[in-house]
């Protein structure tokens, strides 16, 4: 695969630093070094802190590097035994990499061309394997079954970081080996800020409350979000839930290989907006997740990427009213041929949180 990249870009080499491309690539979730990558040399520089880690879980030949043996004249090294006669062209990850270590790359190293790979080697990362997506729908089960156990512990007078740290004990207890990304718990008025960060307000009758949460499951990220009413809903609270429901449910439905990630996010924009919402839904529908929470493909309005069997997408659609308070329902599927597959379980009709 990488030699395809090699190939197409009229590489001699490439150095890789990107940390879920560097594990997706020779294996090693040390996440700390560098590949070089050419057409007879597979290589992974990194430190004595993970050389023997490395070594375990590379087929890379492993290289230290250390304040004698710096990584730069380790690649200078693995360059000259290309015996490259012309101009050597390298390729390098411009996304990823900073202006810092770009320069010092390029103040060590001759090379005469150097080639931004872009998102070549994280679209690799795309379709997943068999086993990749036992680990996601494994991750996904996670959240699931803490979620379950959180409901039954949510009280007024508790805080939203109490709730938040609930939540992450019980996914670290079933399983977790880490969070996806910071865990959400918005309630209230909060709950309009489709990111919020968990604060010490406390979680009052009648609230909206938001969690969106994942974890991870040998290196691969689930993502779930669920909204409650602590208490009785509104007639208010109500409508706006049912609408984000239904835009969500569509989307699911419309989500299948060959159709583009802004229809399926249309689908989801026109409900939302045909019931009056549409100011209040800015984000986009849903994106790809792996080793990291977010990747591509998205589904969204500017993503015109045709979906493939084997593609993980979010579906999380959302109303946020400002000085009212917001929904938001993400489920974490698969895309398949004639449609997709949910690894998401917990329940979606609105969850109204007994109080006594
Ligand atoms: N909280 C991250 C997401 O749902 O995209
Ligand atoms: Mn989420
Ligand atoms: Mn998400």
């Amino acid at each position: 695969m990488l030699d395809a990249i090699l190939n197409e870009l009229k590489l001699d080499a490439a150095v890789i630093t990107d940390p879920y491309n560097m594990r997706h690539v020779s294996g090693f979730r040390g996440g700390e070094g560098a590949l070089y990558v050419s057409r007879t040399q597979k290589v992974l520089i990194t430190d004595s802190r993970y050389t023997e880690q490395a070594a375990r879980e590379s087929g890379f030949t492993i290289v230290e590097e250390h304040r004698e043996h710096k990584r730069e004249q380790i690649l200078a090294e693995c360059m000259k035994k290309e015996n490259n006669a012309g101009a050597f062209a390298m390729g390098y990850e411009d996304e990823s990499l900073l202006c810092a270590q770009f320069d010092r790359l390029k103040d060590a190293l001759r090379v005469e061309k150097w080639v931004p790979l872009k998102d070549k080697v994280d679209s690799l990362r795309v379709i997943k394997t068999e086993e990749e997506l036992s680990y996601l729908a494994k991750a996904e089960e996670i959240g699931d079954r803490a979620f379950a156990k959180l409901l039954p512990l949510l009280k007024p007078g508790m805080t939203e970081l109490e709730a938040a740290a609930e939540l992450e004990y019980l996914m670290k207890k079933e399983g977790a080996e880490d969070l996806s990304f910071n865990t959400i718990v918005a309630s209230g008025l909060n709950s309009s800020m489709p990111h919020a960060i968990p604060s010490d307000k406390k979680m009052e009758e009648g609230d909206f409350v938001t969690f969106d949460f994942g974890c991870k499951y040998k290196g691969y990220c689930s993502d779930m979000t669920r909204t409650v009413v602590l208490g009785k809903a509104s007639e208010k609270q109500k409508e706006i839930y049912n609408v984000v429901l239904k835009a969500q449910l569509a989307s699911l439905d419309a989500l299948r290989a060959g159709v583009s990630g802004s229809s399926v996010d249309k689908v989801a924009r026109d409900i939302i907006t045909e019931a009056g919402y549409g100011e209040y839904f800015g984000h986009g529908l849903g994106h790809s997740v792996g080793l990291f929470i977010h990747e591509n493909p998205r589904l969204s309005p500017t993503d015109d990427t045709i979906l493939q069997p084997g593609t993980i997408e979010t579906v999380e659609p959302g109303i946020y009213v400002p000085g009212f308070g917001g929904v938001r329902i993400e489920d974490m599927v698969v895309v398949t041929e004639d449609g997709c597959i949910n690894f998401a379980h917990s329940p979606k009709e609105l969850i109204e949180i007994p109080v006594e």
